[in-house]
């Protein structure tokens, strides 16, 4: 009885407390230009749940095009060109989704042709306004939209000028388009659109290709209702003249046609026909309003209409939005609790839920919406991708979303089993890109490691990952890389398995592909490890394999050894330029990173690392030396707007470097570098955040770093840091309490008093500056608490063992060839 009191008395603290009103939904809607999306963080910007399927946010067209970027759908003041459920956020490449859309109109007569968004698209006056589960902005028109949304549904509401005309327009063959590139845009492939009797129900679904992955068409069921019967309502085609799509349309040289209005339903037929209703209510009906609530499935009409009908009984936006923000509250923010009192420092708050908000959008939870096979396993999509996932968010999920993270694994291991391999990247049902090696790999071994067991089937999980060590992937043909697949696995196993190394005159990107296969191996070895102890040191000999690849006479800026391009035959590229590695991309022979940065990237081996770069002293100084600025050889483009260091905080490889003076037992460093990085490149502004978010992982970065703690994922290990705040109450492994506390922090307004004086885990006083998820009675399992004592000083705290190095190994250059003997 007492227990049960307690429960409920937890549970009513941790809800009473609203921290979504700290969260700042439009970070990241901007890059380095002012007013312009391009170089920012592609963030969704609408209503939406935690992981949910429905995103329902604007679509927005902005120019100059090269200044923008589209993939979230938001843009500061781009032209809005429809309202849509399906969004990704934080993404790059070609965009995905902007489907199925409504549109509100005052006007439908000429100039304006329902088939061509140019003649209706509406500029926003005033400032929108976004918080937690709602969004609202004013058109140009005078029509004000408010949205919000449920798990499987949306709901719009029009406030139409008065007097004025009232049209909703609902359009099945929009979609985001990529304007500046073609290969990789999104295009229509058809679409059916059905009135029922009364006409306040419209139902049907939208099919929409390609993008990012160059998926398979996405096929999405649509039920839509308004909640009063429009007086009129009108089902129409027309010819598909989209300029992009490699599907069967109309080729047509001249203006956009006009629609055909086709009574109460319309389809696409064998040439893709646009489909769309205009739905039309008299200025005369004295409302000025007109709501509508759309739900979507992957599976069938019905069950469209179902989530609409079970999941927005109501029609009130107010409700809806504050469902979701308890959704938020319950299921997301308050596992994170600080201070919120009036003392509480209000920008930090904003950074830390935002951050959370922002990690909680993507991938998208879609059990029972697998059109693809019947399973009973949780179905997931959008991971985009695991290249920027398994970096550190994945290890912050298993905390504190353990279910859903164990739902998500279950996802993944399912794909293996009916389409032959886990995804690197996935999105509308389809495995790609692969940006480096197979990732999930790191994923399944980070949450193998730290004990996530439940009802992950371990013998298919280790059968997963063993697939994507052992079987090339068929080519997948795409047009940026002649050289293997980008769908999924490891492309260069050819190269991998006999030569130990990735070489580059054989395979794109064989700097990379030799680091991120060398962890991949690694990841593969820890599973390996309890599932199948015979395989275990095979994988951890190929874990190696970077070594076979280090060029200990390459020299750069005065530092010698680096992970260099290396040919079959032995021979290294020499010439090859360890700062600039000129695009980054799929054909290049480093992706996204320079020989220069991705020699730090080994944090299975840092050990060494440390002593290929010439031990302790070296290593520090090269290190240091990444953080100079003007030090940049590159301009990686929107991977590193602004940044004139090495070393990228904005991009994923180098997420990890900044903490890497642990290893050497300097944990001041550390969080001298770590919290530099953050106050130079996180800010509550709508361009406080340093690029693209990459799905939400550098908000995960910024989450680790204000908690305190850095994970080095694949192992148990967290290195300790410097938290944030003097107090944080975690809630970890469903409904355990991990305290974090901070005695002498001092740090507001440019004061430093967050050094690390010293440490104690569960009142026993700790030596290290690491420690494991199992440690101290299983302080990351069964909770516990952390007390930090901070300082001015910059000390060296830390007198036990440097962080460990699981995979140590010292293999000569001209080893390879027997690396497998
Ligand atoms: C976009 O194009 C305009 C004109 O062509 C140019 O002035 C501007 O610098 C470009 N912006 C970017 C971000 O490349
Ligand atoms: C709007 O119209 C233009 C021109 O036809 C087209 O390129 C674009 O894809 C359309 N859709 C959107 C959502 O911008
Ligand atoms: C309109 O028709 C649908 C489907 O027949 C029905 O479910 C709904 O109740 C009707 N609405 C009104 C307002 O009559
Ligand atoms: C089609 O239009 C383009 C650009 O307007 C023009 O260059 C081309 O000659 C036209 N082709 C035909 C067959 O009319
Ligand atoms: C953390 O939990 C402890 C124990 O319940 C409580 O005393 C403390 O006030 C909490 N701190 C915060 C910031 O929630
Ligand atoms: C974050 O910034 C926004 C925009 O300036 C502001 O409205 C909001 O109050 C800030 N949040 C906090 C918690 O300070
Ligand atoms: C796990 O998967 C293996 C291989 O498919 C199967 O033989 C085994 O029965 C499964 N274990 C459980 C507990 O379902
Ligand atoms: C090794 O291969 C590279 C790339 O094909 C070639 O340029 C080089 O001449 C070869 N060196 C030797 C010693 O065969
Ligand atoms: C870096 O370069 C910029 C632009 O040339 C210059 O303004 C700045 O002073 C330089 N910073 C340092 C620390 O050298
Ligand atoms: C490498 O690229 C950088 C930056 O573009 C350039 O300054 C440098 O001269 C190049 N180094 C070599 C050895 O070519
Ligand atoms: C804690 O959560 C686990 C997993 O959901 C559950 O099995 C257990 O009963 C919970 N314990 C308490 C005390 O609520
Ligand atoms: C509040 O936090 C921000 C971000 O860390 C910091 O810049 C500012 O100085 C802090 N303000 C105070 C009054 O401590």
């Amino acid at each position: 009885m007492f227990v049960f009191f307690l429960g409920l008395a937890l549970r009513a603290t941790a809800q009473d407390v609203d921290y979504a009103q700290f969260v700042n939904p439009f970070i990241g809607t901007e890059g380095a230009i002012p007013g312009y999306a391009y170089g920012g963080g592609d963030v969704f910007v609408g209503g939406a749940v935690p992981f949910g399927m429905v995103k329902l946010g604007l679509d927005t067209y902005e120019e100059p095009i090269n200044q923008s970027a589209l993939n979230g759908g938001y843009t500061p003041h781009g032209k809005v060109t429809g309202i849509s459920l399906m969004h990704e956020s934080g993404t790059g490449g070609g965009p995905k989704y902007g489907f199925p859309a409504q549109m509100p109109l005052t006007m439908i007569e000429a100039p304006v042709n329902l088939l061509d968004n140019l003649t209706y698209w509406q500029k926003r006056v005033g400032d929108d306004v976004a918080s937690v589960g709602y969004f609202r902005t004013q058109f140009e028109s005078g029509v004000a939209v408010e949205l919000s949304a449920s798990r499987h549904a949306g709901l719009y509401h029009y406030t139409f000028p008065s007097p004025s005309e009232k049209h909703v327009l609902v359009d099945f063959s929009h979609y985001l388009p990529y304007p500046t590139r073609s290969w990789d845009s999104q295009f229509y492939t058809g679409a059916e659109i059905e009135m029922q009797p009364n006409s306040t129900e419209y139902t049907g679904y939208t099919s929409i290709a390609n993008g990012w992955c160059l998926g398979a068409p996405v096929t999405v069921y649509v039920c839509g209702e308004f909640d009063n019967p429009p007086d009129e309502a009108r089902a129409f085609s027309g010819k598909n003249t989209f300029p992009v799509g490699r599907h069967f349309r109309t080729f047509d040289n001249g203006t956009t046609p006009q629609p055909t209005f086709t009574g109460s339903s319309a389809r696409a037929g064998p040439l893709s026909d646009r489909v769309g209703a205009i739905f039309s209510w008299n200025s005369t009906d004295g409302s000025d309003e007109v709501k509508s609530r759309v739900g979507i499935s992957f599976m069938s009409v019905e069950k469209a209409c179902a989530y609409k009908n079970t999941e927005l009984s109501s029609w009130s936006i107010e409700e809806t939005a504050q469902a979701a923000r308890d959704e938020w509250n319950r299921d997301v923010f308050s596992k994170i609790r600080v201070d919120t009192s009036d003392a509480a420092n209000k920008t930090r708050l904003a950074l830390l839920y935002s951050s959370l908000y922002f990690m909680h959008l993507i991938p998208s939870e879609r059990v029972g919406e697998n059109p693809l096979w019947e399973s009973d396993e949780p179905y997931w999509d959008d991971f985009y991708t695991m290249w920027d996932l398994f970096r550190n968010q994945v290890s912050l999920w298993h905390l504190i979303q353990p279910s859903y993270y164990e739902s998500m694994i279950r996802s993944l291991i399912d794909m293996f089993k009916h389409e032959g391999y886990m995804p690197d990247g996935r999105s509308g049902n389809y495995n790609g890109l692969v940006q480096g090696g197979s990732n999930a790999d790191n994923v399944l071994a980070d949450a193998y490691v730290k004990g996530l067991r439940g009802n992950i089937n371990w013998t298919e999980g280790y059968a997963a990952v063993k697939k994507n060590a052992e079987v090339l992937p068929f080519f997948d043909q795409n047009p940026v890389d002649p050289q293997g697949s980008l769908k999924e696995g490891r492309s260069a196993l050819n190269d991998w398995i006999p030569l130990g190394y990735v070489s580059a005159d054989r395979s794109t990107r064989a700097v990379s592909k030799t680091v991120e296969y060398s962890l991949n191996d690694f990841a593969v070895s820890q599973i390996a490890a309890g599932e199948e102890p015979g395989d275990r040191d095979l994988y951890l000999r190929r874990s190696a394999g970077w070594q076979l690849s280090w060029d200990p006479e390459a020299t750069s800026r005065g530092f010698m050894g680096f992970v260099m391009p290396r040919y079959a035959n032995g021979t290294f590229h020499k010439t090859y330029n360890i700062t600039n590695c000129g695009d980054c991309n799929w054909g290049d022979e480093s992706y996204e990173g320079t020989a220069f940065e991705y020699s730090f990237v080994i944090p299975h081996d840092v050990g060494r690392v440390i002593e290929l770069m010439g031990g302790p002293q070296h290593f520090e100084e090269r290190l240091d030396y990444v953080f100079q600025p003007n030090t940049s050889g590159v301009d990686l483009g929107v991977n590193g707007l602004g940044i004139t260091t090495i070393n990228n905080v904005a991009n994923e490889p180098d997420f990890q470097t900044p903490y890497l003076y642990n290893y050497l037992n300097k944990q001041w460093k550390s969080v001298q570098r770590s919290r530099q990085l953050a106050n130079d490149f996180y800010f509550n502004t709508s361009n406080g955040i340093p690029g693209n978010s990459d799905a939400g992982a550098l908000n995960g970065w910024l989450v680790w770093q204000m908690i305190g703690m850095y994970p080095i994922v694949t192992t148990p290990v967290y290195l300790l840091e410097s938290p944030w705040f003097d107090d944080i109450n975690i809630t970890v492994n469903h409904n355990h309490t991990l305290r974090i506390r901070a005695e002498g922090l001092d740090d507001g307004e440019g004061r430093q008093g967050y050094y690390v004086q010293g440490v104690s885990i569960n009142g026993q006083p700790w030596s290290k500056n690491w420690f494991e998820h199992e440690d101290v009675g299983g302080i990351m399992t069964n909770g516990g608490e952390m007390l930090f004592q901070l300082g001015t000083e910059q000390v060296i705290w830390e007198t036990g063992e440097v962080p460990p190095s699981p995979a140590h190994m010292v293999l000569d250059v001209g080893q390879r060839r027997h690396l497998d003997e």
